[in-house]
This record gives C-alpha cells, structure tokens and sequence, in this order.
C-alpha cells in the first residue's frame, strides 16, 4: 500500500502550505475571538491586533515546519462581505488585509492542527509543501506579543496541565480549530475534525482534544468523550491576575475529551496499523 493511499480522502480541505500563512493567521484570529480561550489569553487584543496575527502566523508556520504536525484547511468561495464578521481592530489593524484579499476564487475559511501520536510512522510524510516559500509580512512581524496577558497565561497552564498529562500525553492530538464566522454552519469544522479522525482510525489509534465549548460541541459529534472538563472561574482568575490590571474575562472552560478508534468494514483494505509493520511503537 502506498503512503499516498494512506491519507483519508481530501473532502474540501488540503494540507495547509508556507503561503496560506497570511489567509490562516486571518481566520485564525477572526475565529478564536470568539473563543473564551483568547478572551482570557489576549485581554489587550483590541489594542494590538498585528500582535495577535503575528502570533497566529508564528504558531502556524512552526506547526507547518514541523514533521510531527499535520496542518489542515477547509475552503469555501470567498464572500466579499466576510469583514462584516470580523471583530473591529483585526479589520483595522495593517496586517489583516494581507490575509483578506483572495487571489482565488476559493479561500482558506478554516484551520486545523493535529499532532501526530509520538513515534508514528506518519511523522514526516506531511510536509507537502513546503518548498514554497513563507511570504513575507506586509508589514514587519510584531513577536511582542502585547495582546497577550504573561499571568493569565500562566493561570491558564497552570489548571489545565494536569488534565493535559492525564489524559493527552502520548497521544494523536487535534490541538487546534477555527472557522471564520462568515462561513460558520457550513460543516467545515466538521470536515477538518473529520479528516482527522479518519486518519486516527486508519492508523487505530485514539485521538484527543482539549476544546473550547464551541469546539466541544463539534468534537462530541464526532465522538469524542469527554473525560474531564476544566474550569476556570472569573472569580479566580480575576482574584489571581486583577492587580497586573486584566481586564475583565468570563469563566473559561476546557473540555478534555478522547475519541477512541473505529473501523468501518469499509476501512479494512486500507487500514494500516501504527506502524507500517504492524509493530507497535
Ligand atoms: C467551533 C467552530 C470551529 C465550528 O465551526 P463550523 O464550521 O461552524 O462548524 P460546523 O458547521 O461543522 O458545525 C458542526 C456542528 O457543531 C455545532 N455547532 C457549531 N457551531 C455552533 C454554535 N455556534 N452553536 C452551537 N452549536 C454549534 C452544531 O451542532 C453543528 O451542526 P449543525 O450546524 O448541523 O447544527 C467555530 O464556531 C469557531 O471557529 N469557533 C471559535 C473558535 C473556537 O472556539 N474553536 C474551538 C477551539 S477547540
């Protein structure tokens, strides 16, 4: 059986490669926002949204790079209206319009990442594209990360660890996803999340999360369950990080959840193992 062979279907989404970064970063902030994640993480986000799509940019060229990580996009036709669904200062900031203008008929409208299962046989066989280039940023990289609150983002690490280890460690892991909310409710998410697990599997291995609400809701759809939910009340996080003056975040919650593995009968002929010899790793 070939490695090709071995990937599930591409069903409207694509390996993501260096030159969507600036579409990716895009949706990727215009996405998370609505996450109570990025509320707490990035409390100063409407004063420095270039720092927010710099640290998207970042994130998701590193996972690009990386042989352990699979990127993944879903695309849809572009609607010239989609900066109505974008919050204020990402639209305003000089970075966003890079990443807004399509060149394409088809545009990036959501993004995924996965780490792959340490050890799996599949590290390295992601790297499609990466002989293009990076485009370079419209403007320079902003690295400081000024969006970003250092406290709550030690708060945040600090309660969600322990679930992380427990549960997560050692395992495939759909670590991120986000749509663009001009194309919400269109099944993207359900694709990206999907494609994943059909590659978990074919590989017979379980897959883990830890999800936002919205995220869960995707995921429990698609079968995962959950094993613990952290919670993060706004009382504690503003009692812990009020004198570095945060502002005001509402409870954050992180749903951690795992999908065990199963086979169709139509998955047999090109099921493989963990490893290409059947070996466990
Ligand atoms: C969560 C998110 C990725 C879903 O993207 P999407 O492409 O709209 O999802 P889908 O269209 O595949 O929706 C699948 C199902 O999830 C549930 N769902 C999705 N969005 C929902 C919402 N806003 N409210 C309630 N249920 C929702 C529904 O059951 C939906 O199925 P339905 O439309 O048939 O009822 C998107 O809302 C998002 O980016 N949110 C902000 C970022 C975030 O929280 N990411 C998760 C981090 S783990």
């Amino acid at each position: 059986m070939s490695t090709e062979l071995s990937f599930p279907p591409f069903d409207n989404v694509r390996l993501a490669t260096l030159s969507d970064l600036p579409r990716i970063a895009m949706v990727a902030a215009a996405g998370f926002y609505h996450s109570p994640t990025f509320q707490f993480q990035r409390p100063y986000y409407a004063d420095f949204p270039d720092d927010t799509l710099s640290s998207y940019w970042t994130e998701y060229q590193s996972a690009i790079r990386n042989p352990a990580d699979v990127v993944l996009v879903a695309e849809d036709v572009w609607d010239p209206d989609e900066g109505l669904g974008v919050y204020g200062a990402l639209r305003g900031s000089s970075m966003y319009k890079f990443g807004s203008s399509p060149t394409a008929d088809k545009v990036i409208v959501g993004v995924c990442s996965i780490n792959l299962k340490p050890g799996s046989w599949r590290i390295g066989r992601f790297q499609t594209g990466n002989h293009v280039d990076s485009p370079t940023p419209a403007t320079p990289f902003s690295t400081q990360n000024r969006d970003q609150c250092a406290m709550s983002l030690e708060l945040y690490g600090a309660a969600t660890a322990p679930a992380k280890a427990k549960y997560l460690a050692g395992r495939m892991r759909l670590s991120t996803l986000a749509v663009h909310p001009a194309y919400w409710r269109r099944g993207h998410a359900t694709r990206l999340v999907s494609w994943c697990i059909r590659l978990a599997d074919k590989d017979d291995v379980p897959v883990g999360i830890s999800a936002a609400p919205m995220g869960a809701a995707v995921a429990a759809k698609a079968g995962f369950e959950e094993q613990e939910t952290v919670r993060i009340k706004r009382s504690t996080a503003q009692e812990s990080v009020s004198q570095f003056g945060v502002p005001n975040v509402g409870d954050v919650e992180l749903w951690v959840a795992i999908r065990q593995p199963s086979r169709s009968p139509s998955d047999t002929s090109t099921t493989c193992s963990d490893s290409p010899t059947g070996e466990s790793l």
